[in-house]
C-alpha cells in the first residue's frame, strides 16, 4: 500500500476539523421565553460569523499555548505570583504607587525636554 494512502486523510484531517457545521445555529427560541434567551439567536449569529477559519486556527494556537502554559509545574508558579500580586496590592500600595506616578510625570516632562534641547544642539 502507497505512503500516500496514509498521508492525505491526515493532511486533510486539521481542515475538517476547523471548517463550521453547516448550519449550527438552533432554531429561534420563543418569544415569550424573554431575558437572555430570547437574545441567544442573536448572539450565536454573532458567534458564527466570528468563527470565520482563521478565527478558528488562531483559537487553536491560543488554546495550544494556554495548554503548555497550564503545565503542573507552572501552576505551581502562576499561584506564587498570582499570591504575591494579591499580597502587594493594598490600598497603601496602589496609594503610594499613584502618588509616586503623580510625582515623577512633571521629572519625566522635564528630563524630555532636557534631551529635546540637547539634541537640538547637535
Ligand atoms: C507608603 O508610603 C509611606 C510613606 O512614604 C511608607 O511609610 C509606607 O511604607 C508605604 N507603604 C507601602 C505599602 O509601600
Amino acid at each position: 500500500m502507497r505512503l500516500t494512502t496514509f498521508l492525505l486523510p491526515l493532511a486533510a484531517a486539521p481542515l475538517a476539523i476547523g471548517a463550521p457545521e453547516p448550519n449550527p445555529v438552533a432554531p429561534r427560541a420563543p418569544a415569550s421565553t424573554g431575558g437572555l434567551l430570547s437574545e441567544l439567536p442573536g448572539i450565536l449569529d454573532g458567534v458564527q460569523d466570528l468563527l470565520s477559519k482563521d478565527t478558528i486556527n488562531n483559537l487553536e494556537i491560543i488554546v495550544s499555548g494556554a495548554a503548555k502554559l497550564l503545565a503542573s509545574d507552572n501552576i505551581d508558579v502562576l499561584q506564587d505570583i498570582l499570591t504575591n500580586a494579591h499580597s502587594l496590592l493594598t490600598k497603601e500600595f496602589v496609594d503610594n504607587t499613584t502618588t509616586l506616578i503623580g510625582d515623577a510625570t512633571p521629572l519625566v516632562e522635564d528630563v524630555s525636554k532636557l534631551l529635546g534641547g540637547v539634541l537640538g544642539t547637535l
